[in-house]
């Protein structure tokens, strides 16, 4: 298989072919992904909830995810491999960049993933870009700012909001972001994005009309603590082995057949 790269995914979606994306968190994880065929591999800060147990992503440190990213650089060959900047480590353009540096450079990561929209943000993607690390923008429910929501709700949903969402993915794609992660959000928002953007958008929980699909592993393997979110499926129900779980799913994105109405918020 040829390497995954960012201009790759631009073709995918004027193509419309849909991109495969699922979270890994080390090295063994990580190979299941390429031998699945995943497109894309995230190193989610996610990792503070599945694999550190805390209650939110914002625990998570630099340190945590240069260390998890090396891990799940050393088991992949052609998987895009995308990291997370952990909260608070793009405060500032400077921070920004040390931590694209770092991901990059220390993790082997081949694009780095920012929440939000707020100028200093839109600023970092330019000065990440300007640099030639190319960027994964992330909007709607952002889990970093859980204390600003007051929880994980789903965002967009009045006309206003969702105008405002369409109004940063406008504006990401400007700053020279390459993807767009659309989380929890309503169906109908996520397909207007969706057509209003050149760039592929990967959706979790914003329905089927994305140019992809992400998942965290845990969800998908049906191990993480609780109950399942709506958005997810435990692909392993049913299915005797990590590798047809993580297939299936890749065969359900690609046929548009995951995520499902039940999948979905409207
Ligand atoms: O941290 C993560 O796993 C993520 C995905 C849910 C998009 O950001
Ligand atoms: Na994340």
């Amino acid at each position: 298989r040829k390497p995954v790269t960012a201009p790759g995914l631009r073709a995918m979606k004027a193509e419309g072919r849909r991109i495969v994306m699922l979270t890994a968190y080390d090295a063994s994880f990580a190979f299941q992904l390429e031998s699945a065929g995943v497109d894309v591999a995230l190193v989610g800060d996610s990792l503070g909830m599945v694999v550190q147990g805390h209650a939110s992503t914002l625990p998570v440190t630099l340190d945590h995810m240069v260390y998890h990213t090396a891990a799940v650089a050393r088991g992949l060959h052609s998987t895009l491999l995308v990291a997370d900047l952990p909260f608070m480590s793009d405060r500032d353009t400077a921070h920004a960049l040390e931590a694209g540096a770092r991901l990059v450079g220390e993790g082997g990561a081949a694009m780095v993933k920012l929440e939000g929209a707020a100028p200093h943000v839109l600023e970092a993607i330019s000065a990440l870009v300007a640099r030639a690390i190319p960027v994964c923008a992330h909007l709607g429910l952002t889990p970093q700012s859980v204390h600003k929501f007051g929880g994980f709700r789903i965002q967009g949903r009045e006309q206003e909001a969702a105008d405002r969402v369409l109004a940063e993915a406008r504006a990401v794609e400007a700053a020279g972001a390459d993807l767009i992660v659309l989380e929890g959000m309503p169906t109908s928002l996520a397909q207007r994005i969706t057509e209003a953007v050149a760039i592929p958008t990967i959706g979790i929980g914003a329905g089927p009309h994305c140019d992809g699909q992400v998942l965290v592993l845990h969800d998908l393997l049906g191990v993480t603590p609780g109950k399942r979110p709506k958005f997810s499926k435990d692909f392993l129900l049913g299915r005797d082995s990590v590798a047809a779980a993580i297939a299936a799913y890749a065969d359900e994105v690609r046929r548009g057949v995951f995520p499902a109405p039940e999948h979905c918020f409207n």
